[in-house]
């Protein structure tokens, strides 16, 4: 098999969690004779400084060059006084748009391990496995007009969606029901916005093309408190850009941490996969960074990228494994039970514990 990779590690901890997640498809490739190719790209802060802009042309010529692509995470407090088509962020958004990924997904599962470090009661969230499908090339995010006219003091953003937009992301959703627990619920704010009527009808026109899959709505307002008292009723959660930003983050209280969040943008010329935390500047450059996120992401690029199912899952049961044990990074510590752990030490306790279950999975196929 043979994949190559854009790297685009962007800033703050980007690099760090970058560089174990690639680690880990290295360990991947290695044991399976893959050829795997990484050429890195500037993104972000760290491409204003070097080249005056957030998304230079040569890292878009790279990244629709790849198969596919890796985001470590963009955004520095140093550009907060910069309008948000200037800042770090625009960068994040213009490589979406240029790789055409509509169908955001973003897991959310609840580590039995990790059940002290949710608020949340363990009963409550036991067993949780549900997939955010956030559309992420449409509503607030990209809708024109958008304005801030200082003068006048009035600012506009624009929520627009075609039906088409929602039709192509809502399939996706549909199909991954099918193939999950059977239940699509779509959220929205149908009890005040026109965009998500039309979201609430087209996806009731495409229901009974799924059989198989029962669909509810919800309102985002509602959701979100759904979301922290009974987790465990949800299978698909489709919604909009921004519901989805919010959403998928909340869940990473029932994850026991955003540093635990993958996430893969499927359905345009390239896939893109990025954790769903962000740059996290107060703890860059220290190693202390949950490089979990990025190789969870890593193993969504072997399943939806590489075609390497069996390896992407041996990946998964690596971090389940790590897990079981004392050793943490900050974010997901309790107390004087867990033995610290830098970004890189975690990032090596997974490489371990991967090879055994690379080499289980090898002598189970042998038999
Ligand atoms: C995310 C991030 C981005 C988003 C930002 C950095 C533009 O929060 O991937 O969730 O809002 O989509
Ligand atoms: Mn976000």
């Amino acid at each position: 098999m043979k994949l190559n990779l854009a790297i685009l590690a962007g800033d703050g901890i980007g690099p760090e969690v970058t560089r174990e997640a690639i680690g880990i498809l290295k360990a991947v490739a290695e044991f399976g004779s893959h050829d795997f190719r990484f050429t890195e790209a500037l993104i972000g802060g760290i491409a204003i400084l070097a080249e005056g802009t957030p998304l230079p042309q040569a890292t878009i010529e790279i990244a629709l060059a790849a198969d596919a692509v890796f985001l470590g995470a963009v955004g520095d407090d140093k550009f907060n006084a910069l309008s948000p088509d200037k800042r770090p962020e625009a960068g994040l958004l213009r490589i979406r748009q240029e790789l055409g990924g509509f169908a955001n997904l973003r897991p959310c599962l609840a580590f039995a391990p990790l059940a002290d470090n949710s608020p949340l009661k363990p009963e409550g969230i036991k067993d949780v496995d549900i997939l955010f499908v956030r559309e992420l090339l449409g509503g607030l995010y990209f809708g024109q007009p958008r304005s801030w006219d200082k003068k006048t003091g009035e600012a506009v953003n624009t929520m627009r969606y075609s039906k088409t937009e929602v039709e192509r992301v809502a399939r996706i959703a549909f199909e991954l029901a099918g193939k999950r627990k059977g239940k699509l619920t779509q959220v929205d704010k149908a009890n005040v916005l026109e965009c998500s009527q039309l979201w609430r009808a087209t996806v009731d026109e495409l229901a009974p093309q799924y059989p198989g899959v029962t669909v509810e709505h919800q309102l985002v307002d509602s959701m979100a408190i759904h979301l922290m008292n009974r987790p465990r009723d949800f299978d698909v959660v489709l919604t909009e850009n921004l519901f989805g930003d919010i959403l998928s983050d909340e869940s990473g209280v029932i994850s026991g941490s955003l540093g635990m969040l993958p996430s893969a943008t499927l359905g345009g010329k390239v896939n893109l996969y990025e954790p769903v935390h962000g740059s996290a500047p107060d703890i860059a450059g220290q190693g202390k960074a949950n490089p979990l996120g990025a190789i969870l992401t890593a193993a969504m690029v072997l399943r939806h990228s590489a075609g390497l199912e069996a390896e992407a899952q041996a990946v998964e049961a690596a971090v389940a494994s790590v897990l079981d044990a004392v050793h943490r990074t900050g974010d997901i510590a309790r107390g004087s039970r867990s033995a610290i752990v830098s970004t890189e030490q975690m990032g090596k306790l997974v490489h371990e514990a991967l090879a055994q279950a690379l080499d289980r999975q090898h002598a189970m196929h042998a038999v």
